[in-house]
């Protein structure tokens, strides 16, 4: 029996996870689940899988469940004691799947203290990727990718020689306006860039997807996750997202991995990976789909991909940047207050603005990832976003 911390356990990959263990009743225990606000959700969670301890780090929401969690489920409140629930020695694997850099300590005190861990929550390796890998390496801890597509390239490397690969190809499904008039991008509401044609997925991500955002994190995740260098990593537009990604050998040979779309793949594989679990997804049938389709990023369009080319050759502080200044975007066009076009804006604003320096310690990646924050911030305030950049990023 291996038992589980769930961080984000209340989100769309928390609801894979609980599923998986679900069906593997006799695997998987939880410890732990944590949680933000969706007290709901969290009661309903407690009610099927049991866990030792419920975590809300919302301390409203901590005081909203208390007395209504299924008798012998303890209660626990804020992010310290989901960082506790996360290095706890009766702890041997921790899912992260918090959303934004808001979920690194947490993962990487559960990186720290060895544990299995299973990385959903990427922008921990975008805030903080080297400082991330180095901990892990230091305390023998494994790192299972949860995303798609990098679980797909870990699948295409075991057995390999790292130093013969030539390429690491990351599908994208190009998301809702993938084939969109640019021109009318302007007015898209949240409600359509939330709309993912394939993925059901939280609102964050959702809207990472709508502007290319999640396919420019991902490629920096994959820089850390498979210490390769950014000219070995591209991405390509495949609508179908049945391949999730190709690992291209010198010799000119590529392997991929498919499956149907549906997270529960990744995350039976995450949680372990051999033998292989049952994850309950639809068997793939290749006739029936009929065709596969590739096209390249236009990335006049979705600019997102391109500038994290530039944000991966430039010292750590910029990726800080890059993601701090997206996760602040996002969430104020999820708010109306600002639209669509005007998040690849703000980061390309926020990206050439910050100060381009290496990034030693945590201290540093939070003292980047609030200048990156307000900056942002005060760009949006004073709509100083569509203003031409001065100094180019790229
Ligand atoms: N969904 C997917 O298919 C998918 C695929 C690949 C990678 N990912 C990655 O997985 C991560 C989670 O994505 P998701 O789609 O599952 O997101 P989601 O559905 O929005 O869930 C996010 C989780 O994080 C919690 N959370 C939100 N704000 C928090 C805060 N300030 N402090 C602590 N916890 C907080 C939420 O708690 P409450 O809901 O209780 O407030 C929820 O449990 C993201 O990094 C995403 O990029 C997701």
């Amino acid at each position: 029996m291996k038992s589980i911390t769930v961080l984000g356990a209340t989100g769309s990959i928390g609801a894979s996870t609980a599923d998986i263990m679900l069906r593997h009743r006799d695997l998987f225990t939880a410890y732990a689940l944590v949680g933000h606000r969706n007290v709901a959700r969290m009661r309903e969670l407690a009610e099927t899988l049991h866990p030792q301890w419920v975590v809300m780090t919302d301390e409203e929401a901590a005081r909203e469940i208390k007395g209504t969690l299924p008798e012998g489920v303890r209660l626990e409140a804020g992010m310290d004691a989901a960082i506790a629930m996360a290095e706890a020695d009766d702890v041997d694997m921790v899912m992260a799947a918090m959303v934004g850099s808001v979920g690194l300590p947490a993962a990487l005190a559960a990186v720290k203290a060895g544990k299995r861990v299973g990385l959903a929550n990427k922008e921990c390796l975008v805030t903080a990727g080297r400082l991330f890998m180095r901990a892990a390496s230091e305390a023998g801890a494994d790192v299972v990718p949860v995303d798609s597509e990098h679980a797909a390239v870990h699948q295409c490397l075991i057995g390999h020689d790292r130093g013969s690969v030539s390429r690491i190809i990351l599908t994208a499904s190009g998301g809702p306006f993938r084939d969109r008039d640019p021109a009318t991008l302007e007015a898209v509401t949240p409600e359509e860039a939330v709309a993912h044609p394939n993925w059901d997925m939280g609102a964050k991500i959702s809207i990472d997807s709508a502007t290319m955002m999640n396919k420019a994190l991902e490629l920096i995740e994959a820089r850390w996750l498979f210490d390769m260098p950014p000219e070995k990593l591209e991405a390509v537009i495949h609508p179908q997202s049945i391949v999730h990604a190709l690992v291209e050998y010198r010799d000119g040979s590529m392997l991929a991995q498919l499956a149907e779309p549906d997270m529960r793949a990744p995350v039976a594989y995450a949680l372990q990976t051999d033998p292989r679990l049952n994850s309950g997804i639809t068997a793939l049938d290749l006739a029936r789909h009929g065709r596969l389709d590739f096209k390249a990023i236009d990335d006049t369009v979705f600019p997102a991909v391109r500038l994290a080319q530039t944000v991966m050759r430039c010292h750590d502080s910029v990726a800080v940047a890059f993601n701090a200044a997206n996760e602040v975007a996002n969430q104020a066009f999820r708010q109306g207050h600002i639209p669509f076009t005007a998040i690849l804006k703000v980061v390309e604003h926020a990206v050439s603005g910050i100060e381009d320096v290496s990034v030693d310690s945590l201290d540093q990646v939070w003292s980047c990832d609030h200048e990156a924050r307000q900056f942002a911030a005060t760009l949006i305030d004073s709509r100083k976003y569509l203003e031409p950049l001065t100094v180019s990023s790229a």
